[in-house]
């Protein structure tokens, strides 16, 4: 029997044309117990549509694993390593995740705290706000109101020696209910939009690519970034943009000299662009917190070099420069009517192409709204290929 699905709903907010294809809800089937046969359905629905609901789930950690290395059967370790960040705990994510012991690859993260949870007697869980990660914040008084932002856009990956997992899994355990919140992007725009407490926010990286004017579009193609060693170690100390994408140039970041020990073969230089295995669709898949130099190649022989942009090719090592760059051709797809935000319910599974599709976390939680969901995303087994020869012609 075929597999079931049916398109997520969206919220008001969202162009119902931009979303034909992203997302869909998979109806019959129960995702800790695929068959083979319904895997390979699964698999392919998820490339297709970058991010599958599965509603009532009922998934131990050990089957979420079991799911998550099915898409990557030769990956095995969490997206960060099976000790969450690396070396250190100066990583801006270390008070974000919490291993389950017996499946260290499955994180608990949420809010509030938790206790004899699969094997862990106790643990104290926080959401993550903006009001400590972003430059400003939203005043006390607005946030009392239900204003809040976006946390930070990005894809899960370590970005420095792992390859940026192909699929995550998130699985609401504990969901608490409240009043809705509004999403604030406080950049002189104006764009706000409601969201459910505790949303999930989601772009497409197909559609960030698809809405860029030629000459970034040629940019986009011709382009890959270079992350700098310990991403989430060195952007600790600085300060990120109000929409949550990317960071303020302020000069903050940790001196490589100062992060743990690195090797430059270890850091990562990726395309900007990511090619789907299945639809050969190119999805826009930067981390925009974590790049530090930006690499363009030349435009083809003959492609038109009115209006290009670095026609003859570059080397970007200025931080403002590289984050400007970017932020022009990333800002548009996280606009409200593009954004997909997750209404979460308990024991909703969300499966996400990570390679697809940015995400961020919203909202604030008080402390006694208590939130438990299992996340887990296993490092590649390979680096995503980025365009091919025909694409660049196509597109520079
Ligand atoms: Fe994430």
């Amino acid at each position: 029997m075929a597999i079931q699905t049916a398109p997520l709903p969206l919220p008001a907010s969202a162009d119902p044309s931009k979303f034909a294809e992203f997302g869909r809800e998979v109806l019959n089937v129960d995702p800790g117990n695929l068959s083979p046969e319904e895997f390979a359905e699964v698999e392919k629905l998820l490339y297709k549509h970058s991010a599958l609901l599965f509603r009532n789930a009922d998934l131990t950690p050990e089957q979420q694993y079991a799911l998550t290395k099915a898409f990557d059967p030769a990956a095995e370790t969490y997206g960060h390593g099976n000790n969450k960040t690396g070396n250190t705990k100066s990583s801006i994510l270390h008070p974000d995740l919490k291993t389950i012991p017996r499946q260290p690859q499955v994180q608990l993260i949420g809010n509030g705290m938790v206790y004899n949870h699969e094997g862990l007697e106790e643990a104290k869980l926080k959401h993550p706000s903006h009001t400590n990660f972003h430059k400003t914040r939203v005043s006390p008084e607005d946030e009392e109101k239900g204003v809040t932002r976006f946390y930070r856009w990005h894809i899960d990956a370590a970005l420095y020696d792992l390859s940026p997992p192909k699929v995550t899994t998130l699985y609401g355990i504990k969901v608490p209910v409240g009043p809705k919140q509004t999403c604030r992007y406080d950049d002189g725009t104006g764009d706000e939009f409601e969201v459910p407490l505790g949303t999930t926010a989601f772009v497409s990286g197909k559609t960030m690519f698809e809405i860029l004017p030629p000459e970034l579009k040629s940019l986009a193609v011709r382009s890959k970034v270079k992350y700098s060693p310990h991403p989430y170690v060195w952007m600790a100390p600085a300060h990120a943009k109000s929409t949550g994408l990317g960071i303020e140039t302020e000069g903050l970041e940790m001196p490589l000299g100062e992060l743990p020990p690195w090797e430059e073969s270890k850091v990562k230089v990726l395309p900007i662009l990511w090619k789907n295995p299945i639809t050969g669709d190119l999805h826009f898949q930067v981390h925009p917190c974590g790049v530090s130099e930006l690499f363009v190649d030349p435009l083809p022989t003959n492609a038109q070099r009115e209006g290009a942009l670095y026609p003859d090719g570059a080397h970007l090592t200025d931080l403002g420069q590289v984050r400007e760059l970017l932020y022009k051709m990333q800002r548009p797809a996280i606009a409200p009517k593009l954004v997909y935000p997750h209404d979460w319910h308990e024991k909703d599974l969300v499966v996400f192409y990570n390679r697809g599709v940015l995400h961020s976390v919203v909202g604030a939680f008080k402390p006694e709204q208590v939130r438990a969901f299992h996340q887990c995303n296993l490092a590649a087994s390979d680096d995503p290929t980025g365009p091919t020869a025909e694409d660049v012609k196509q597109w520079a």
